[in-house]
């Protein structure tokens, strides 16, 4: 494996500040160094390989950085590898003009090589990461797949979201269960906080999963209609969060998910008194955690704390391609 003394990391176009901010703070030996809209690259002076890791929640993708290239003979030397290694190829900007068709093009180029292996990455697999955009040359760099890392290339992956789905938190808890591998099953209950106008409960309703959702918002008559051929369904609770009782929600719950319009802290606050009555069936909460401001990208850590300190023995978060001004915090 190559080493190299850049990092690169990519991130959903117009959240490049936050990522800077973040690396600025955990890996402040890093100097800023080229960048584009959806990719900032670092320089190191120390040697950096494919299990550099970033600590920044803005980073969907980060690895060492190899250089550029524009033929696959030079990628391949770039990578210098023999066998084994993932291919990901993704556009840095995926909704410009023919990215598209361009990742697909420079896929069946690398492929066409023979040098990579097939099928999604496994903990410890090497994934070769290159970056493209039409009329620019190929960003170049690896990464060693582990827990909290995309098996999809450039953590892109495509959600059908149906034309029923009233809001597009339906492709968020899709794009949460796929980055997280949550295996979540038919007959499984969720509760949702925060649940109107229904998006997420209907991604969930239509995996046969049964779905209490508490909002004071009405939810979309279509979601409240939507019945899974095992009776899966959503209830409505028509409440806030402050308003809930223990008595209203199941007896067994095995996800709970959290998408309030509330500052981050206040909606932690709100949830922590479910959560003894939860804690034993509870497989993991989903939450989006507002970011309404710089102030609270510097506090990320500081919330990522406060949820382990709810119980959660394991916290991840990342910037879901659906999130806006806001991060995934998956807890188990
Ligand atoms: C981003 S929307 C939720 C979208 C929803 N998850 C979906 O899948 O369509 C935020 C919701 O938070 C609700 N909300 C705001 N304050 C709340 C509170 N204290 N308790 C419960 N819900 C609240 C709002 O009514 C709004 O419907």
């Amino acid at each position: 494996v190559r080493v190299a003394r850049h990092v690169f990391a990519c991130c959903q176009i117009g959240v490049e500040r936050w990522l800077k901010a973040e690396v600025a703070r955990t890996r402040p030996e890093l100097r800023p160094a080229f960048a584009r809209p959806g990719l900032v690259t670092w320089v190191s002076d120390h040697e950096v390989g494919a299990d550099v890791s970033l600590g920044a929640v803005f980073a969907r993708v980060w690895g060492a950085s190899l250089g550029r290239a524009s033929h696959a003979d030079e990628a391949v030397a770039l990578l210098g590898i023999q066998r084994g290694a993932r291919l990901h190829v993704w556009p840095r900007d995926p909704d410009a003009e023919g990215a598209a068709a361009e990742a697909l093009r420079v896929h069946a180029e690398l492929a066409a090589t023979g040098r990579f292996d097939d099928g999604a990455p496994q903990d410890g697999d090497l994934v070769a990461d290159v970056i493209v955009a039409p009329g620019e040359p190929w960003v170049i760099g690896m990464h060693r797949h582990g827990p909290g890392r995309w098996p999809i290339a450039g953590g892109l992956p495509h959600v059908e979201v149906p034309a029923t789905a009233p809001s597009r938190a339906y492709a968020k808890i899709e794009e949460a269960i796929a980055w997280a591998g949550l295996d979540v099953h038919a007959g499984e209950v969720a509760v949702e906080l925060g649940s109107a106008p229904g998006g997420a409960a209907l991604a969930l309703a239509r995996r046969g999963v049964m779905v209490w959702g508490a909002d004071p918002g009405d939810m979309d008559a279509g979601v409240l209609a939507y019945q899974h051929p095992n009776g899966a369904r959503v209830h409505h609770l028509q409440v806030t969060i402050g308003a809930l009782r223990w008595e209203d929600l199941p007896p067994r719950v095995d996800w709970l998910l959290l998408d309030v319009h509330l500052a981050p802290q206040v909606a932690l606050h709100a949830i922590q008194r479910f959560l003894p009555r939860l804690r034993p069936t509870l497989r993991a909460a989903v939450m989006t955690l507002k970011m309404n401001d710089d102030r609270i990208v510097t506090e990320i850590p500081a919330l990522l704390e406060r949820v382990r300190r709810l119980g959660f023995h394991e916290v991840r978060a990342t910037h879901l391609p659906s999130n806006r001004q806001e991060i995934c915090v998956v807890a188990r």
